[in-house]
């Protein structure tokens, strides 16, 4: 475990320096968008996070700039108002982060990993403040946490990336070309209990805790996320014009800001072209959606006479082993993910063609759960029963109600130490700069029931 730990956070950082290192620093101080810190606030907040976990929580060391910590908190300062700080200039934050870095690996060799898994009832370290650290040091918990916060930082940065104007500063292979999918469009996913969330997984976070029983209906899920041909097809349908497909406070916006099409793409002759880390180009017909609001994915399923899967169901798919009552890890079984599983971690700068990573598929044939895009769910994020707030109630809990939706399954864009069967994402529904798509789901028809099909 601690060496995963360590290879988990030199990874993420090699992946940090990528993304700063690969543009001037006027571009990491700028403000590419109202919605996104400038890159170098991300740089220095994931050392201050850090810091204060592994060097004071963990390890008991004084504060290395206590004066920095009020810069860094998110909840202070709006990403809007950031750019205005008297943020660390580059080369400070690259050396604070550097700093704790160094200390942070120190504190990884000489801390115990304690036995069990943190906030599991009975275990002598949940929440007791056994052993010093409450939990933290479960099964190196707290090492995971930092890893997992500094790639979901990478991946906040890599949104501003491809929000940023300008020549190209990344690059990455495109994936494997793959046959075109000739499979069923969807399956039958059948109904009864299943258990979801984790109690067990060593480095899953508070809100996808505990496991516990959940009753699904059999539903029917898309076995690929929704492609830009068939979301072109609702576009070409007039499908903006037509307020019946559109959640209320969805026809607000899209009318309020002339939305008629995912961001980044732009209509050019008769053609739809979309501009991706700096270039321009023909939106390709087999790839996932991407991009999409949760209105957006709404509305286009309710025009296709279908809707969005809700979490339950979405893990439900990805998880539940038909026959055998058992919640895997990943849709392909317990295994890590692997380069063959799935696309993950910034190997591509797009999701692959939907139809992918056989090997990655669920026991029902679906593919496509892990990575590629975030696939927004009809769910609000809320806590799960038994849901305890740990190590602090600013990760999840103050961001549970009615404001989220759930988006489940990782995209090319995550790590996959922060991208699992039970791992919870959340955003505003308008939000789509970030990397989201969805597929779709629908109920069983009172003919497919009589006709004995479920
Ligand atoms: C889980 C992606 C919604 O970026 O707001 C980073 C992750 N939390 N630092 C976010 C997070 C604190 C979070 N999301
Ligand atoms: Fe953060």
């Amino acid at each position: 475990m601690r060496r995963r730990a360590r290879a988990a956070l030199v990874a993420a950082r090699e992946r940090t320096a990528l993304l700063t290192s690969c543009v001037e620093d006027a571009d990491l101080t700028a403000q590419h968008s109202p919605l996104m810190s400038p890159l170098v606030w991300d740089l220095a907040h994931i050392g201050n996070q850090e810091e204060q976990w592994l060097l004071r929580a963990v390890g008991g060391r004084d504060a290395l700039r206590p004066e920095i910590d009020s810069l860094y908190d998110a909840f202070e300062h709006p990403r809007a108002a950031r750019p205005s700080l008297p943020l660390l200039p580059p080369d400070e934050a690259r050396r604070y982060a550097a700093e704790v870095r160094g200390r942070a690996l120190d504190v990884l060799e000489s801390t115990r990993f304690t036995p069990g898994t943190p906030f599991t009832p009975g275990t002598p370290s949940a929440h007791d403040g056994a052993h010093g650290h409450g939990g933290l040091t479960d099964a190196g918990f707290a090492f995971g946490m930092i890893a997992q916060h500094e790639q979901q930082h990478d991946e906040t940065m890599l949104i501003t990336h491809q929000l940023r104007k300008g020549a190209p500063a990344l690059t990455a292979p495109d994936p494997e070309p793959v046959p075109a999918y000739d499979g069923p469009s969807e399956v039958l996913v059948p109904g009864g209990p299943f258990t979801m969330g984790t109690s067990t997984e060593p480095w899953a976070l508070d809100n996808e805790r505990p496991a516990h029983r959940r009753q699904v209906a059999p539903f029917f899920l898309d076995t690929t996320p929704v492609t830009n041909g068939a979301y072109q097809r609702f576009v070409d349908d007039g499908g903006y014009d037509e307020p019946r497909w559109w959640h209320e406070r969805g026809w607000e916006t899209v009318r309020a800001h002339g939305i008629t099409a995912p961001l980044f793409w732009r209509r050019e002759g008769g053609q739809w072209l979309r501009r991706r880390f700096g270039h321009v180009e023909p939106v390709p017909a087999d790839e996932p959606v991407v991009h999409v609001s949760w209105y957006e994915a709404d509305a286009y399923a309710r025009w296709a006479g279908r809707r969005l899967p809700t979490e339950a169901e979405w893990e439900k798919a990805a998880r539940h082993r038909p026959g055998e009552d058992r919640s895997a890890r990943y849709p392909w079984g317990d295994e890590d993910p692997t380069p063959r599983h799935a696309n993950l971690g910034q190997r591509h700068l797009r999701p692959a063609p939907a139809g992918s990573y056989p090997r990655g598929a669920s026991p029902l044939g679906i593919r496509q759960l892990m990575g590629d895009v975030w696939e927004w769910t009809a769910s609000d994020f809320l806590p799960y029963p038994g849901f305890v707030a740990f190590p602090y109630r600013e990760y999840s809990e103050v961001f549970f109600g009615g404001d989220y939706k759930v988006l489940r399954g990782g995209a090319f864009s995550v790590d996959a130490v922060a991208c699992r069967g039970t791992f919870r994402n959340w955003d505003h529904p308008v939000r789509r700069q970030i990397f989201s798509g969805f597929r779709t789901a629908r109920d069983v028809t009172a003919a497919e029931s009589a006709a004995g099909l479920v």
